[in-house]
């Protein structure tokens, strides 16, 4: 044995994992983190990577199929549905894991709300995520579009409208930005290419500062060191390799659930478009704005959603004290629930009235 190697001992998987940890430093990942780290509430944001991975897969399958022109969109997704190999299944794969993606990146939030985690030294990684937040929205969005069927074109007639009103602004979503290439190959390569490189991006630094500052402790456990009347936050307890594990235990069961869904309920596809007619509502993350556009027209999609990225963005800035357990952070806690009731309420309020025409005809 050469001077300074490492002995190996023990059975045969041993020796296989040690030369492999060797080379990889695979246990590198087992350092300690706090055993509350591995409760839901906690890992709600790697279930939420896991769903971008799982979307990220079935997506490259999707775009070998996809022709993202006026003309073909609907009839090549009609095809995956139909005929391509899986097409069926792995579009509607894609379409629960979006909408399961988007409900746990809502409870992460949640979860980082009323824990106060976007305290000092979080605030940054807080602004983070609602980039990251902004982005799952927007690759929502463009992929309703996609389908272009009646509900995707209506989709594009509302992001059409929107960037008229930004003026100068909204140049690029709007037809006019060029003559080259339709709006819909824009807003697919927005999809494929510069919302996913967005948020890599946003999550690398998410991740980079996750690591950097650890897991936030349990806030009665931060609030007694604080207080001085308890012992310091654990550090340990588990590992971020158990960590991951249970994290992937979770990715896998959201991958069996959207597999066992997509075979009895598949992704919906609606008729051709007819830019004559307003027909249908959005998403289910977007209804809560809809009631706005009935009451004060196109203008409250710009309003309604800045009121509320721009009140997401304040919080940091505005609950500043040292305190992190609900209890101690009522009035924020009571903003909160309220702004949350007033926007489930509207979203509800939507999904009963009968759909009503905002807009009436954009560019292809
Ligand atoms: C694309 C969506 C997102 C992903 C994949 C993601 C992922 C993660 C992960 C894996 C963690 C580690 C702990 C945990 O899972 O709870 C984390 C922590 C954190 N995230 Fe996110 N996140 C996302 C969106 C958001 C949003 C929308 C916000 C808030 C606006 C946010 C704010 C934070 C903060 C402040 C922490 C530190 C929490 C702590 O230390 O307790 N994240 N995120």
């Amino acid at each position: 044995m050469a001077a300074g190697a490492t002995p190996i001992q023990g059975g045969r998987w041993r020796r296989a994992w040690w030369a492999i940890d060797e080379r990889l430093g695979l246990s590198g990942l087992a350092y300690p983190v706090p055993a509350h780290a591995n409760g839901i509430g906690y890992i709600l944001g790697g279930i939420s990577f896991f769903g971008f991975l799982i979307l990220a897969a079935t997506g490259v399958w999707l775009v070998q199929f996809y022709s993202p022109s006026p003309g073909a969109a609907r009839e090549s997704i009609a095809y995956i549905t139909n005929t391509a190999p899986l097409g069926d299944v792995v579009r509607g794969i894609h379409f629960w894991v979006a909408n399961l993606v988007m409900a746990t990146v809502l409870l992460h939030m949640g979860r980082v709300f009323v824990t106060g985690a976007y305290k000092r030294p979080r605030e940054a990684n807080w602004l983070i995520g609602v980039g990251l937040l902004a982005v799952t929205l927007g690759l929502v969005f463009t992929g309703t579009v996609l389908k272009w069927d009646q509900e995707g074109y209506e989709a594009l007639q509302h992001n059409v409208e929107i960037g008229e009103l930004l003026g100068g602004l909204g140049f690029w979503f709007t037809p006019e930005f060029t003559d080259t290439l339709p709006i819909v190959g824009r807003l697919y390569m927005a999809h494929v290419v510069i919302l996913p490189a967005l948020g890599t991006f946003l999550l690398i630094a998410h991740f980079l500062l996750v690591k950097r500052h650890g897991i936030s402790a349990i806030p009665e456990v931060a609030d007694a060191a604080v207080a001085g009347t308890g012992p310091a936050p654990e550090k340990g307890g588990s590992t971020f390799a158990a960590h991951l594990i249970r994290m992937t235990g979770f990715g896998l069961l959201i991958l069996a659930g959207a597999t066992l869904v997509s075979l009895v309920w598949g992704a919906s596809l609606g008729e051709r478009p007819n830019p004559a007619i307003e027909v249908t509502k959005p998403w289910w993350m977007f209804l809560s704005f809809y009631p706005l556009e009935d009451w004060w027209g196109l203008t409250a999609l710009l309003w309604g959603p800045a009121i509320l990225f721009g009140g997401l963005i304040l919080v940091p800035f505005v609950d500043r004290s040292p305190w992190r357990s609900p209890a101690r952070r009522r009035w924020i806690i009571a903003i909160g629930a309220i702004v949350a009731l007033v926007v489930i309420a509207l979203a509800l309020y939507a999904g009963l009235t009968p759909p009503a025409a905002h807009v009436q005809e954009a560019g292809g």
